[in-house]
């Protein structure tokens, strides 16, 4: 019970890593706000959280939307009475929409399809990060944990933008951590590796279909080559596997830790 009675907010909590951060967090003893763009989802969380024995809120929150970002926070104190930890974990994958070629090409990217990505992956937590901001500045404690991805650590030609908003939190979160470090609030970032979630099923679908060399392949088959290929340990992450790691910079034996970027991934990444 490392984080008793501590309170999290998980964006994106709905489904996938969040779900899995927000599992881990409460088996700790937090509280969970489960905050997602699909209420549905972020309740049925909350539902299994409450089964835990823990307190949890289930909102509906669009990280894009400035004044909704700070309601989540507003409501969070109201409600559960505090808030020590931010898991900025709401992403989008920013594949092709519509009809848009089914192409990983610079040329063929949408601008709209980049506006989307970069707008929830980027601007998303850097809003959710700046609506914390205050609070942990005036009780001069409090943690935060933005999800980046080993895809921000060094360059992906079949997802360019998605790399480049990924790259872009692991320098916000530095960025961040050194003007929250004088108030004691620990700012970090988690790059995950390899994991199947509604993510990255899409991807698979796309790679499926855009890559030559992939021949049509079913998409699992897709996930499984590129596990095997490109993980060292040979083996998928799990949501628990992230959510562990979040729980440890969310704990008291993390508090010397702020600026780092951490790889969860299997030995995908080791810079
Ligand atoms: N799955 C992986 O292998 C993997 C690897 C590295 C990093 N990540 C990152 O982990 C995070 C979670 O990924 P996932 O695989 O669980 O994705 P997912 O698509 O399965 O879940 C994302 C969640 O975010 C929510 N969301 C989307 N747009 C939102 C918005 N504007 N506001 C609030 N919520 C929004 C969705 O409703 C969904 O519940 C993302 O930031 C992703 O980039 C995932």
């Amino acid at each position: 019970m490392r984080l008793k009675d501590r309170v999290a907010i998980v964006t994106g909590g709905g489904g996938g890593l969040g779900e899995g951060i927000c599992m881990c967090l409460a088996r700790e003893g937090a509280n969970v706000v489960v905050s997602d763009l699909k209420l549905d989802l972020a309740e049925q969380v909350a539902a299994k959280i409450k089964e835990l024995g823990q307190k949890a809120l289930a909102i509906q929150t669009d990280v894009r939307d400035p004044d909704q970002c700070k309601q989540m926070v507003d409501v969070t104190v109201k409600e559960m009475g505090g808030l020590d930890i931010l898991v900025a974990n709401a992403g989008v994958d920013g594949l092709p929409s519509g009809d848009a070629p089914v192409s990983p090409l610079i040329e063929d990217v949408q601008e709209r399809d980049w506006d989307l990505v970069v707008d929830v992956n980027l601007k998303g937590v850097f809003m959710c990060n700046r609506a914390v901001a205050p609070l942990f500045k005036e009780k001069k404690a409090g943690r935060i944990i933005n999800i980046s991805s080993v895809a921000g650590r060094q360059g992906e030609d079949l997802l360019v933008p998605y790399a480049a908003t990924k790259a872009g939190v692991i320098s916000l979160t530095k960025s961040i951590a050194l003007q929250l470090a004088p108030y004691h609030v620990n700012v970090n970032t988690v790059c995950p590796g390899i994991i199947w979630t509604p993510m990255w099923e899409r991807l698979a679908k796309f790679g499926s279909e855009a890559i030559p060399e992939a021949g049509g392949v079913a998409p699992e088959d897709v996930f499984n080559l590129v596990v095997a290929t490109r993980i060292p340990f040979g083996k998928q992450q799990t949501p628990t596997d992230i959510g562990n790691t979040v729980v440890f910079l969310a704990s008291d034996e993390a508090s010397e830790i702020t600026g780092q970027a951490i790889n969860v991934c299997g030995g995908m990444r080791m810079n």
